[in-house]
This record gives structure tokens, C-alpha cells and sequence, in this order.
């Protein structure tokens, strides 16, 4: 660090030190067969764990195969899934210099549709679809199956799942869990009232429907080691009337504190087809710093933040405590290395590729030029 960038300066979350403010958003790749990761995935996070980033999160990870978005996504519900992310976990330690984490996920009513590049469409159960489940028995919109409403036994199943998941993410080395309790996946299905309309004691107050979220969150905190860390991925905006709103966020993040979470992520969207949602830079920044000034957790924002004068001025102004991104890194996988040069502050490198570093290339200066048009 020469200039004292925030973004740079290292940042303590639960048990785990990260060597900066920056991390790699999940990313969904559609790409594993069974939830079994393979070669693709190596590539993908080996190549964001050597960015410059101090935390890496691999993408959703379906904790039961009906928890799967797509027949693409990556479980952690088998042996042959953990033994299938072991060696890409040991690729990210040996040869990176990022945290590793990993989201943990049922995509709920949202499961079982085709891989968007194929039109992300309601996947039949004669294509290999499944049936969902939900708080309720209402579909996402009219091209999608009736989910079956969930009863105590699945609502157990599914939060021995979690922590079953969280087990076996231990006990591969991850430093770091991120439920996903957003995007109108399960946990945030029941947090949400536009698709919560139980009437037992996992709906209908905020109370209740933050429920069933807040026992799958315990569930997890119970098996997972307090020297590494722990967050939730939450909902700022369902953007839509009547949906949850960034005061609701605050205080699922308070309850979230209370349980000894260590952060929470604000994102937004997702909970029905007819929500508009405002996408500009930095747009769900003004959610994590509500939820910052309501809680005491520490919170990670997310949403195009692109420029890395952008990320410093959100930590500056205390909007929020790091930054995620996700698209920034996909279009620049060394998008921690750049940053680090504009705001003359220094990030890890594989020491194989310090010779394209501005201090031993010149022509560092002449690509970034280039790039900026
Ligand atoms: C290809 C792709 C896959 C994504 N998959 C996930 C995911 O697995 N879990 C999640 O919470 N968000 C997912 N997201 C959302 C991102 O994590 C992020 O919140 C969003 O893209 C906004 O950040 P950005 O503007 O930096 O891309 C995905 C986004 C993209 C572009």
C-alpha cells in the first residue's frame, strides 16, 4: 500500500484476514454434471484466484440436487461432489493468493430450468427437469410448474441439507460461506411476501417469514468453525410494491448479527418477473449503507462497481466494508492487478507473471492506455 487505498488495506472477517477489500462475486458457470465440478471449473476460479482479489466465491452450489437452478449447476450434496471440488480448491491454494469461498444455495421455485444459453426456460421433467418447491404453491410466473408447498419434513431436509453442505465445505478448506438468501432463490422466497403467503408460523408477519432463513442460518452456524467466515447474501429491494424493502434488509441483517453472522451481502431483484429493477453503477450500494447504519455486521456491496475509483469512493463515504464484483472480473480476470496500479496500491501476483507488471513492462502502460480508448 503507498498512498493508503482503503480498497487495499487488509480487512479481518470472522477468523479470516483478507489481504484486501476486493472479492470476486459467485458467478453460476452451468458447467458441472451431477453438481461434480470438472476442468472447466479449474480454469474459471484458478484464473480469479491470481487476480488480485482478496476473496474468491465460487458460484451457487445447489445443497440438494432439486436445489439446482440448472442441471449445470455445481452441488455440494455428494461425495463425488466434494471429491470433484477438492482438487480445484487445492488449485486456488497452490497457485493463487485469494480466500476462498463458497455460496451455498436451493434455487427453490427457480430450480430445474434449462441453462440460459439454451433460453433459461422451465425445464419439463421429460427434458430431465424436477419438481421445485417453495413456501407457498405459487410458480414464478405462467411458464413455470406449480412448486409444491414445503411441510416440516422438507423444511428439516433442507436445513440438515445446509449444514450437511456446510460440513463438507470444511471439510475441503473453504474459508468462508455465503448463504444465498437473495434473488428469489429459497431463503429469500420465505423472507419475501410477494412469494410467502403461508398462514403457519413461517409466514405471514416479517417475524415469520424471516423464520425459516434465520433456522437454516443457525443450522449452518452450528457446524461451521468460528476461525473462518461466515455471511448471508441478502435482499435490499425485491423492487416491486408491497416486496421487501432496504429497511426490511436491516433488520434480517440485526437478526443475522444476533446469530453470530460474521456479514451479510446486500444485492437485490429476482423475486418476480414483473420487478424493475434501476441497474446503474454502484445501484444497490444505497441498500448496504442502510444496512450498515442499522447493524453492527459488516457488509460487503455488489452491483456495478466497475471502476476501482468507484470501490474506493464506497468505502471512503463508509457505504459499505468491501466490494464485490462479478461481471468486472469475468471481462478482466486480473481486474485486482489494474486496480491496484490506478490507485498506486500493490496486489499479489503469481510471481510466473511479474514480468507483464508496470515496473518491468512498459508496455503495462501502453495496454492499459490502449484498453481505456
Ligand atoms: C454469469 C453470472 C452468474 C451469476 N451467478 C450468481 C450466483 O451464483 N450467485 C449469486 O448470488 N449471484 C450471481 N450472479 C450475480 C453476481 O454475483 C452479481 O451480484 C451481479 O452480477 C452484479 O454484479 P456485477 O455488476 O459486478 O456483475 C451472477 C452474475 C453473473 C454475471
Amino acid at each position: 500500500m503507498k498512498r493508503g487505498s482503503l480498497l487495499f488495506s487488509p480487512i479481518t472477517i470472522g477468523g479470516v484476514s483478507l489481504a484486501n477489500r476486493i472479492a470476486v462475486s459467485p458467478m453460476c458457470q452451468y458447467s458441472a454434471a451431477a453438481g461434480s465440478a470438472n476442468d472447466w471449473h479449474l480454469q474459471h476460479l484458478g484464473s480469479l484466484s491470481m487476480g488480485g482479489a482478496g476473496l474468491v466465491i465460487v458460484e451457487a452450489t445447489a445443497v440438494e440436487p432439486e436445489g439446482r437452478i440448472t442441471p449445470g449447476c455445481l452441488g455440494l450434496y455428494s461425495d463425488l461432489n466434494e471429491a470433484a471440488l477438492e482438487p480445484v480448491v487445492s488449485l486456488c491454494r497452490r497457485w493463487g493468493n485469494a480466500r476462498l469461498g463458497i455460496q451455498l444455495a436451493h434455487a427453490g421455485r427457480k430450480a430445474s430450468s434449462e441453462v440460459p444459453w439454451k433460453g433459461g426456460k422451465p425445464l419439463p421433467p421429460s427434458a430431465g427437469g424436477w419438481a421445485t418447491v417453495a413456501p407457498s404453491a405459487i410458480p414464478f410466473d405462467e411458464a413455470a410448474p406449480r412448486p409444491e408447498a414445503l411441510d416440516e419434513a422438507g423444511l428439516a431436509r433442507i436445513r440438515e441439507a445446509f449444514a450437511a453442505a456446510a460440513r463438507r465445505a470444511d471439510r475441503l478448506g473453504f474459508d468462508l460461506i455465503e448463504l444465498h438468501g437473495a434473488h428469489g432463490y429459497l431463503l429469500h422466497s420465505f423472507c419475501s411476501p410477494i412469494a410467502n403467503r403461508r398462514e403457519d408460523g413461517y409466514g405471514g408477519s416479517a417475524e415469520n417469514r424471516m423464520r425459516f432463513p434465520l433456522e437454516v442460518a443457525e443450522a449452518v452456524r452450528r457446524v461451521w468453525p468460528r476461525s473462518n467466515a461466515l455471511g448471508m447474501r441478502i435482499t435490499g429491494s425485491d423492487w416491486i410494491e408491497g416486496g421487501l424493502s432496504p429497511e426490511d434488509a436491516g433488520i434480517f441483517a440485526r437478526e443475522l448479527e444476533t446469530l453470530g453472522f460474521d456479514y451479510v451481502c446486500v444485492s437485490s431483484g429476482g423475486i418476480s418477473p414483473k420487478a424493475r429493477v434501476a441497474v446503474a453503477p454502484g445501484y444497490q450500494v444505497p441498500f448496504a449503507e442502510t444496512v450498515k447504519k442499522m447493524s453492527r455486521i459488516a457488509v460487503q456491496t455488489v452491483g456495478m462497481i466497475v471502476d476501482p475509483r468507484q470501490a474506493e469512493a464506497i468505502l471512503a463515504e463508509g457505504q459499505a466494508d468491501w466490494v464485490a464484483l462479478a461481471r468486472g472480473f469475468l471481462d478482466d480476470p486480473r481486474w485486482g492487478w489494474h486496480a491496484a496500479d490506478v490507485l498506486e496500491a500493490d496486489a499479489a501476483t503469481p510471481p510466473q507473471y511479474r514480468r507483464a507488471r508496470p515496473d518491468l513492462w512498459p508496455g503495462a502502460a501502453l495496454a492499459r492506455h490502449s484498453r481505456a480508448g
